[in-house]
């Protein structure tokens, strides 16, 4: 059987649903397809005893005005994090330190070290167009360096280089300092506005959506109805001059334009025939997924409200090196999320579930006691184990290749677009970048056909 449309979005997270959608509303005949049997790739929730648990992406913030404005015109409503109380942070020696405010509380000069070093990197930041990040000033100089040579260049100051390298590292790209380069971090920065904006938790966790982020691609797949294909995983895709043929499920669709709406290292699971530039396979060969375990669990009460805690913690030293209070909204029970990540996430996940558990819920208990021990839920993310995703929370460069290759990440190839939130400038690794991107590709494809 073989159709017609004008544009086939192959993908269903929110790139896809968002270009389809926008293509929709300009009138576009559109089908997107998906392989899983849901929508929202990265987003998703699930009910244990009746509880939400948000799996994948969950907070929104001020910045991100691309998701906000969908999610006032999806009319989806948000609420805030619980933050009221003092934070923890677990220093060298294991003792858990309350504190209010941004600043650690660690000794005066670490103190000034960490406040330093922000500054180095906002000024870099403020320097860096995230679309372009290989335009930056000093662009080709701190692409040849992995962060961690960087963070040991600015300070001698071991416990302030471990916070910087916690913000970049495990909380954000969720790799190593020493795999991913300085314009990487500078670049995880400037996407968010700043870095100070990236350290402030009040800030980058702001809000969460009443009913799950996962609402959003749901909205999208409600509004696009039909044209939302399931269980359509996409292997061959052959295109020429006038268009694409998108072979799936032995059905042929062909389109004027396709909108690749993966994770780069999933452009390689398709066999795209002519094949692509050797630019572009080897951009992305050298994209890939980091690791992070996001663990929650679920108490019968909140019970670190009543020791006067917020339930944020920090600590470059422990295993669950950030934690939060995770109680959706209107909840009576009390939920924590705490996160694990890259070579923390190696050494875990060779662990059985049993130990691994243990070993979560013992760090938790370094920032907030022995209660934290025996929740009455506890679940973790998967996402390392599903070959449709592969990582969390999203995919990075390998050192110097942002300059060697990020021009080609944004390229067409004849009909064919690429996108996805692991290639996009403000909201980089992030939904609002999933946003943005699939606004603009839908943006091109109406403008290429404009242009005629
Ligand atoms: P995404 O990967 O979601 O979508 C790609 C889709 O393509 C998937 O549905 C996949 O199944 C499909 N697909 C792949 N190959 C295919 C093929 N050959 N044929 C058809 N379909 C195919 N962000 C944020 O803003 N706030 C947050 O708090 C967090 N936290 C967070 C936690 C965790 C644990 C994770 C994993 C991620 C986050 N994120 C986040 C990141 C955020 O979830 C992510 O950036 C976006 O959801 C990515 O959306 P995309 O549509 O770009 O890719």
């Amino acid at each position: 059987m073989s159709t017609r449309h004008d544009t086939v979005v192959i993908g269903g997270g929110v790139t896809g649903l968002t270009a389809a959608w926008r293509l929709t509303e300009a009138g576009q005949d559109v089908v997107v397809l998906e392989a899983r049997d849901r929508v929202g790739g990265r987003l998703r929730s699930e009910r244990h005893d009746g509880s939400l648990f948000e799996i994948g992406g969950q907070w929104v913030s001020p910045d991100q005005e691309a998701l906000i404005g969908l999610l006032d015109e999806l009319g989806l409503e948000t609420y805030s994090r619980h933050r009221e109380g003092e934070s923890v942070y677990v220093d060298r020696a294991g003792v858990a330190r309350r504190f209010t405010g941004e600043d650690l509380p660690v000794d005066e000069q670490t103190g000034k070290e960490i406040e330093r070093i922000i500054g180095v990197i906002d000024d870099l930041a403020a320097h860096m167009d995230p679309d372009r990040p290989w335009e930056h000033p000093q662009a080709d100089r701190l692409d040849r360096v992995s962060f961690a040579q960087w963070l040991d260049e600015q300070t001698d100051d071991q416990e302030a280089r471990d916070n910087i390298a916690l913000y970049l590292g495990p909380a954000m790209l969720t790799k190593p300092t020493w795999s991913f380069s300085a314009l990487t971090a500078v670049l995880m920065s400037a996407s968010a506005g700043s870095f100070t904006n990236l350290v402030d938790a009040d800030f980058i966790l702001d809000k969460r959506v009443v009913g799950g982020l996962a609402s959003v691609p749901a909205a999208l797949a409600e509004r696009l109805g039909d044209r939302v294909r399931l269980s359509s995983d996409v292997t061959q895709v052959a295109w020429d001059s006038e268009g694409a043929t998108v072979t799936v499920n032995g059905e042929q669709l062909r389109a004027t334009s396709v909108v690749l709406a993966l994770p780069p290292t999933h452009v390689r699971r398709i066999r795209i025939e002519p094949e692509l530039p050797a630019e572009h396979r080897h951009a992305r060969e050298h994209q890939s997924f980091g690791l992070v375990i996001k663990v929650q669990a679920e108490y019968v009460a909140p019970f670190w409200r009543q020791l006067g805690l917020s339930g944020t913690g920090f600590a470059p030293y422990e295993l669950v090196h950030e934690v939060y209070d995770n109680t959706p909204d209107g909840s009576t029970t009390g939920h924590l999320v705490g996160f694990v990540s890259d070579v923390n996430a190696d050494a875990v996940g060779r662990l059985s579930d049993e130990e691994r558990r243990a070993r979560v819920l013992a760090s938790i208990a370094a920032y907030f006691g022995d209660a934290a021990l025996t929740p009455s839920a506890y679940v973790e993310s998967d996402w390392q184990h599903q070959e449709l995703t592969g990582g969390a929370y999203a995919t990075s460069f390998d050192v110097g290749s942002l300059t060697r290759y990020g021009r080609a990440l944004h390229e067409p190839v004849g009909p064919i677009r690429f996108g996805s939130s692991d290639v996009a400038g403000l909201g980089f690794q992030h939904v609002d970048g999933a946003v943005r991107m699939g606004t603009r590709l839908a943006g091109q494809i109406l403008a290429g056909l404009a242009a005629g």
